[in-house]
């Protein structure tokens, strides 16, 4: 629900301009019967230079909206060195980073601003062994099932192509067997973020959990701490309703993605070559 405030508005039509769901009418009037339609995105807050607008369920506070300081080429060198890491100090990842993080995936865009992510951190070392126990049987039970005749139907039935299955089958042999002093599942990271949405939300939202975890994985590398998204992780707890109850996510929910977090026990110190991903130009 949008107000204009009349005596700060410039009749800059901005909020107008910038309205996804056409609530704002030049002038700007807001449309009384549109106004319980707005999605509280704050866009037409975010524009006015009077400050004249409020939205609804939005705080009172004025927050600066500059842009900000980093230059392009600062941009693309963190995306560029971005790694998944897999060397963890044997260390949780302390509060101050932690809200740090989830505030950043916490502004991340939202699908009509629904805002249905759920971040579950997971810092307790005792859970995160039970949670590796936990994951490492339900690939062991996979494992004996993909060699039992018609196997591979049932991956493709599964919707996991071949190619899938060939790249992601030595990660699981390697997880049901680990070599000696190595934790091939969470690399020993003694942080874990399980990101979720309500059971019944659309792919529009199951999206946002992954783009509230890059966020997350993006502002990590602005700290000292290193992440690694865990698909076997989110794989297991999708299918596995123990794991799920292990981890406290309820029953109406549904977990999307999964990241290890911590700080980093070692550096990389080159880039692997990336092919320019194909494009279309038209
Ligand atoms: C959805 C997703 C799931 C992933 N799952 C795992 C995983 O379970 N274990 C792991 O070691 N790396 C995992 N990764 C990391 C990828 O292997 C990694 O991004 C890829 O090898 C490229 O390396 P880079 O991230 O350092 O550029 C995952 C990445 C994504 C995007």
């Amino acid at each position: 629900m949008i107000e204009i405030d009349k005596a700060k508005c410039q009749n800059c039509n901005l909020c107008f301009q910038t309205c996804p769901y056409g609530i704002i009418n030049p002038g700007p009037h807001v449309k009384e019967a549109a106004n319980a339609f707005c999605i509280e995105c704050g866009q037409c807050y975010a524009v006015c230079p009077g400050n004249a607008v409020t939205v609804c369920g939005c705080p009172d506070e004025e927050q600066p909206g500059r842009p900000a300081d980093i230059a392009a080429e600062a941009m693309l060198d963190l995306l560029q060195n971005r790694r998944s890491t897999r060397l963890f100090q044997p260390l949780p990842v302390a509060d101050e980073h932690m809200e740090f993080l989830i505030r950043a995936a916490s502004v991340a865009p939202s699908a009509t601003n629904l805002r249905q992510v759920k971040a579950y951190v997971v810092r307790n070392t005792s859970l995160i062994g039970d949670i590796r126990i936990a994951t490492t049987n339900y690939y062991a039970s996979l494992q004996r099932m993909f060699t039992l005749p018609g196997a591979s139907l049932l991956a493709r039935i599964q919707g996991i192509s071949r190619a899938r299955m060939e790249r992601v089958l030595p990660a699981m042999l390697a997880i049901t067997n680990p070599p000696e002093g190595k934790d091939p599942l969470f690399y020993n990271a003694r942080t874990l973020v399980v990101f979720t949405v309500p059971k019944s939300a659309g792919e529009e939202t199951v999206g946002d959990a992954w783009i509230a975890a890059q966020n997350m994985v993006i502002a990590a590398e602005t700290i000292p701490v290193g992440s690694c998204y865990n698909g076997f992780l989110s794989y297991a707890a999708h299918e596995y309703p123990y794991l799920k109850k292990l981890m406290g996510v309820s029953e109406d929910e549904k977990v999307v993605t999964s990241l290890l977090l911590g700080y980093p026990g070692g550096r990389y110190l080159r880039r692997p070559h990336r092919e320019m991903m194909p494009t279309v130009w038209k």
